[in-house]
């Protein structure tokens, strides 16, 4: 069987078209032969995972490090318990390792120890342990809230002296942002700040989307695979639409070579593409839904409601602004403004917004049009003015997003016939 677009969950190159990871963390390898403790966060859905479980299985497989990608993910239900959360993990890791390491690389039992220093203990015997520097990549970080959180940053920092023999060589925290913006319900301030348990890092990377480039060359290996070809107006419009957002590359051409063209003979054009970003915002997958349920956060709205409606920011907070960057849902733009990520999520987000004013709407009979299906202007004046007596009030109130698009509509001049 031929390989496919791939879009749940990290890529496999035996499975999944796909572009090579390491392209987009070109210092990667720097840090890790520097010994350097770093943090990689970006949006989701835009790579982290894939790329850095490939660049542990190419670490290890090249013979230097013994290098492994582990999930801070089920330590989420403890943020107020660290001695539970270190249990989960560290089963969880011991599972991780099991599948990315060969036998000789396993870790050694974990030993017991109070709760609080679980973590740096099985650091500690794992890197003393193994026959190379171990290297740990930490995904899904932002799983672990409060004193858990606090709990494993410090424990990281107490153990960063003693490496490389004494804890890993080098480590990263994968998470949609960076440790300085972590937030933690004590301590005084809700955030890590710059003097964090993690301060020891020495860089903070981010996922670049790809570039109309990378696009083409994931496409092409479809093509390569198949024979059938992207035509080079697709491949711009693809682009064009997703802005190099990866989930929404590799969703884009799901549909459009899995629905809309299965012929293999038949070329992809501008026009299917057009078609399949049509599917994708009706379908609203998983990644899709997310965002939306974020549209429901009053700290994220505050953002783009008014950027939506042109009217310029009101004064929002810093960390706001930086949250809904972070989650991807906007970037800011060569000019330095800000914009909503790509159309994609423009439209979705704009539909969305305008959901419940649509809803609450009646159905709309169109009393205005004669038998025959030609418009009469009294008919339809009329019509507008009851229904503005009875809706104008509830249309005024809309979300400035709804209100804009009203706003600036401006009445056809017609004569009736
Ligand atoms: N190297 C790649 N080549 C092609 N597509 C990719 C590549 N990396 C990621 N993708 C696309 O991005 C999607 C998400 O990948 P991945 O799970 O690695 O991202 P993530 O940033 O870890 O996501 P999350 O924030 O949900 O953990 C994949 O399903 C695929 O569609
Ligand atoms: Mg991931």
């Amino acid at each position: 069987m031929s390989r496919w677009f791939n879009t749940a969950g990290p890529c496999n190159p035996a499975d999944h078209y796909m572009l090579p990871p390491e392209e987009r963390l070109p210092s990667v390898r720097d840090l890790i032969d520097r010994k350097a403790y770093f943090v990689l966060h970006a949006p989701r859905q835009i790579g982290k995972t894939t790329s850095l479980l490939t660049l542990a299985q190419a670490l290890t497989r090249e013979g230097r490090h013994v290098a492994v990608l582990v999930s801070a993910e089920v330590g989420a239900p403890f943020p107020d318990d660290p001695g539970a959360a270190e249990l989960a993990l560290l089963a969880e890791w011991r599972r991780f390792a099991a599948w990315q390491l060969p036998a000789e690389l396993q870790p050694p039992p974990f030993p017991d120890a109070p709760a609080g220093q679980r973590i740096a203990a099985a650091l500690g015997a794992w890197s003393q342990a193994a026959p190379r520097p171990l290297v740990l990549f930490v995904d899904e970080i932002d799983a672990l809230r409060d004193m858990t959180l606090v709990s494993a940053l410090r424990q990281i920092r107490s153990g960063y002296a003693s490496r490389p023999h004494g804890f890993p060589h080098a480590l990263a925290l994968i998470g949609l942002r960076d440790v300085r913006d972590y937030k933690v319900a004590s301590g005084g301030s809700d955030r890590l700040g710059t003097s964090s348990p993690f301060n020891i890092k020495v860089e903070s990377l981010t996922l670049r989307n790809f570039t109309r480039d990378e696009v083409a060359a994931l496409y092409a290996q479809h093509t390569a695979d198949t024979g059938q070809i992207f035509q080079p107006d697709a491949v711009n419009r693809a682009f064009e639409l997703t802005q190099g957002q990866p989930w929404l590359v590799n969703a884009l051409a799901r549909q459009l070579v899995e629905v809309i063209v299965t012929d293999r003979a038949l070329p992809i054009t501008a026009a299917d593409v057009e078609r399949a970003k049509e599917i994708l915002i009706e379908r609203q997958d998983t990644h899709l839904d997310s965002l939306v349920d974020r549209l429901r956060e009053p700290r994220i709205r505050a953002v783009i409601e008014p950027m939506l409606a042109g009217t310029g920011l009101p004064s929002i907070p810093a960390d706001d602004l930086r949250f809904t960057v972070d989650l991807g849902l906007v970037r800011m733009t060569a000019e330095g403004g800000l914009d909503v990520a790509n159309p994609i999520y423009r439209e979705i987000i704009v539909r969305e917004l305008a959901f419940p004013v649509r809803a609450s709407l009646p159905q709309i009979k169109a009393t205005w049009l004669t038998d025959d299906g030609r418009l009469d202007a009294d008919r339809l004046l009329d019509a507008f003015v009851s229904f503005w007596r009875q809706h104008g009030e509830l249309l005024l109130g809309a979300p400035p997003t709804t209100r804009s698009r009203l706003t600036s509509w401006s009445w056809p001049s017609f004569t009736a016939s």
